[in-house]
């Protein structure tokens, strides 16, 4: 079966959605909408809901810019995932952390309590940040540079892990007659000392019914490929065409095989926007009102800051220059610089096929077509599912529940039901052994 996740984004994926005529573009800073998305996607049997996060505003950097877009506010994802397990039952949360600006006792405390709360639904999603203003809201005058992130990403994973084993199933036995509240040895330290990491431990939160929560990553580059294979459970993605769909599909299960790894044991799954309608032209007009309000002076400068150079200077309707290679987001800009190479795109050309939809893929159609769509790449190895990106809020979440949804349950490649209670056993992840576990029983068989 096809897993589906549900990328939440304030009033839609578009970056002019919230000035779509169906849209309250006051709805985003509300819990009352996000409670709505969260039922609706609950009622259409998604895997998860998908929070991404920067802990500053990013693209082009002046404000007037931000003044047109909603990009400069947004919710903590991790507040608004403990408010929404609140109202729902089955659908995994995932939020973003970054482990460039974060501590790993933090974001290992945050999602093991999300993890407690949900009842076993919590995913982090693991990033090294997009947004190089972040480092002006942690103290430092620099991002840091790529690889080095990717260091301290590891290290980092290595320790929420070791954190999350702290407890044992059963730890807590609330004797109440001895005054024993929990067993000494299913307690245990961490005593990590790295790098960049000295952490004692144990958290404080006990294991999850999960284990513990689910990993997902969504690193493009080498680097970032490679923490995904070693680590990710489920891996975003943003290719555009079924070739390059295979291929980066095929990479990350073989560099999960170079760690032991099952295929199964990570989830590959792309981003796409869909545009749903009655009719392949009703779907096609929804897009079409939105690609009218892109600003095209906003679109070069948020390609601009993508390709490390000022690109207003090039003429529009000219061919699109390479960008530099020292790039930050080197991984999605090469996606998009093969698109454009590919299709012998303009810069123009370019900016309609990847502004709107900041570089995800985007199928327009009726639910028929877009089921098609999904299937070629579920069929055709390039995907396990997919994470959705309605184009508005909530009506094209919406459009997939009442069209799509259905469709793809006709084909038998979406459930009629949860499978599970927790996120692990929805997506079919196996429940991870706590180490400490393994240790005894390896010394006991030994
Ligand atoms: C689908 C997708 C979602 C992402 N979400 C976030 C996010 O919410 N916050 C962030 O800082 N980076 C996000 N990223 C960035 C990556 O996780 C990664 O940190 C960044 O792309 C740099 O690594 P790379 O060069 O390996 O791609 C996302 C990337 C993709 C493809």
């Amino acid at each position: 079966m096809m897993k589906l996740g549900m990328f939440l984004e304030g009033s839609g994926h578009h970056v002019a959605a919230w000035r779509d005529p169906d849209v309250d573009p006051n709805g985003r800073q509300t819990l009352a909408h996000y409670l709505d998305i969260a039922r609706t996607a609950e009622c259409g049997k998604f895997d998860l809901l998908f929070m991404a996060d920067t802990n500053a505003t990013f693209g082009a950097d002046d404000v007037d810019s931000w003044t047109r877009t909603t990009q400069a506010s947004r919710l903590e994802p991790i507040t608004l995932l403990g408010a929404i397990a609140a109202v729902t039952e089955r659908i995994g949360l995932v939020a973003t952390a970054t482990t460039t600006y974060f501590e790993p006792f933090h974001v290992a405390r945050f999602f093991a309590s999300l993890d407690q709360i949900s009842g076993g639904r919590a995913g982090w999603n693991l990033v090294t940040s997009l947004a190089v203003a972040e480092a002006y809201n942690f103290g430092r005058e620099t991002h840091p540079h790529h690889g080095d992130r990717y260091v301290r990403a590891r290290e980092f994973a290595k320790v929420v892990l070791g954190l999350w084993d702290s407890w044992e199933d059963g730890a807590v036995i609330a004797d109440k007659q001895n005054g024993v509240y929990f067993d000494r040895s299913k307690l245990h330290f961490l005593n990590h000392k790295g790098k960049h990491f000295a952490v004692r431990g144990p958290l404080t939160v006990h294991r999850s019914p999960q284990g513990h929560p689910v990993i997902v990553q969504a690193g493009q580059s080498d680097d970032g490929r490679d923490l995904a294979g070693e680590t990710a459970e489920v891996t975003f993605t943003v290719q555009q065409e079924l070739e390059a769909g295979r291929a980066f599909y095929a990479d990350i299960k073989r560099r999960a095989a170079a760690h032991g790894r099952p295929p199964g044991a990570i989830k590959v799954m792309p981003g796409v926007m869909t545009v749903i309608g009655r009719t392949r032209t009703e779907a096609a007009e929804k897009y079409e009102r939105l690609q009218a309000l892109l600003s095209p002076e906003l679109a070069i400068k948020d390609l601009s800051s993508q390709f490390g150079f000022d690109l207003s200077t090039y003429p529009l309707d000219g061919p699109v220059p390479d960008p530099r290679t020292d790039l930050e987001q080197r991984g999605r800009v090469k996606v998009m610089v093969d698109l454009a190479r590919r299709e012998n795109l303009t810069i123009r050309q370019l900016y309609k096929r990847v502004y709107g939809q900041r570089g995800h893929r985007v199928v327009i159609g009726t639910a028929t077509e877009v089921a098609d769509a999904l299937e070629l790449w579920f069929r055709g190895g390039a995907a396990d599912g997919f994470n959705l990106m309605p184009l508005t809020f909530p009506r094209g979440l919406e459009d997939i529940v009442d069209l799509l949804i259905p469709e793809l349950q006709r084909r038998g490649l979406f459930r009629k039901e949860y499978e599970g209670k927790t996120l692990r056993e929805n997506l079919g992840l196996p429940i991870p052994e706590n180490r400490w576990v393994v240790e005894r029983t390896q010394k006991d068989a030994g």
